[in-house]
């Protein structure tokens, strides 16, 4: 059985996985073209502490941002730069908080000014991947049911699933148990405990699931540079339904006025 959380430390969790939210629409506000990754992460960071929290990612294994930044063939951990975001890209914004003891972290990826239908579409069934898991991360069901479920639906959409890396679990450390992957078979793996909380994130390619390392040490691309898209939210599993902790609501609310 996996380590669940008492309510007190999944308030805090709570805290925290808003605040993440919070920033991510911030972030939302001043995509453009014209804006470099570098910007977004500084507006990241001066809002994670003007609400009293700590960068989560910064110095984490040496990691040199607030956010990682993954545009257009960046599958995660792009490292914010004097990149210039271009009309037609897409970009991944991974950010976490910590606060009170305990981390936050969630993803959203955004399109830069107008994007191609083919992009959005990859954007939209990413998303639905991730409710998807959410849905299967109920009392009683195994990691494998999530695992099954972003798969399945990433699959036939003809899109492909990255293997190398996964969800986690989150508490006092941002990488706990159980690993969370994206693809596996229903009925495998650790069982889910009411109070157990996760991050699930799927990272889902247009072309071949492979991928591999550049050599900053951090950002991982897609093998055929073809786009790939993240979106990730920390939730705790409840008997029926799981309870999101981080939201998309404030961006959506962003991206409508916009
Ligand atoms: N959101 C990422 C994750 O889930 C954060 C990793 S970036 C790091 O693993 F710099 F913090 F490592
Ligand atoms: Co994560």
């Amino acid at each position: 059985m996996l380590n669940t959380k008492t309510e007190e430390e999944i308030e805090l969790l709570r805290l925290n996985n808003d605040l993440v939210s919070r920033t991510l629409a911030e972030v939302g506000k001043i995509i453009r073209p014209g804006v470099t990754t570098k910007e977004l992460d500084r507006r990241a960071e001066e809002f994670i502490r003007d609400n009293g929290a700590k960068p989560g990612f910064l110095g984490y294994s040496g990691y040199p941002a607030t956010l990682c930044t993954s545009v257009n063939d960046s599958v995660v951990h792009g490292i914010p730069s004097s990149y210039v975001l271009r009309e037609g890209d897409i970009v991944s914004v991974d950010c976490g908080t910590y606060l009170h003891g305990f981390y936050g972290d969630s993803a959203f990826t955004f399109a830069v000014g107008e994007i191609k239908p083919e992009l959005q579409r990859l954007l939209n069934v990413t998303r639905e991947c991730l409710v998807k898991g959410v849905e299967a991360a109920v009392e009683g069901q195994r990691v494998g049911d999530i695992s099954y479920a972003v798969q399945t639906h990433a699959e036939i959409n003809g899109y492909s699933v990255v293997r190398e890396l996964v969800g986690h679990g989150l508490g006092r450390d941002m990488h706990e148990k159980p690993e969370v992957p994206n693809y596996g078979a229903r009925g495998r793996g650790p069982k889910l405990g009411s109070g157990l909380v996760i991050c699930i994130e799927p990272m889902i390619n247009m072309g071949t699931r492979h991928v591999y390392q550049e050599n900053d040490g951090w950002t991982i691309r897609t093998q055929d540079g073809k786009p790939s898209a993240h979106f990730e939210l920390a939730v705790v599993v409840r008997k029926g339904k799981a309870e999101t902790l981080s939201t998309f609501s404030y961006i959506d609310e962003v991206l409508r006025r916009s």
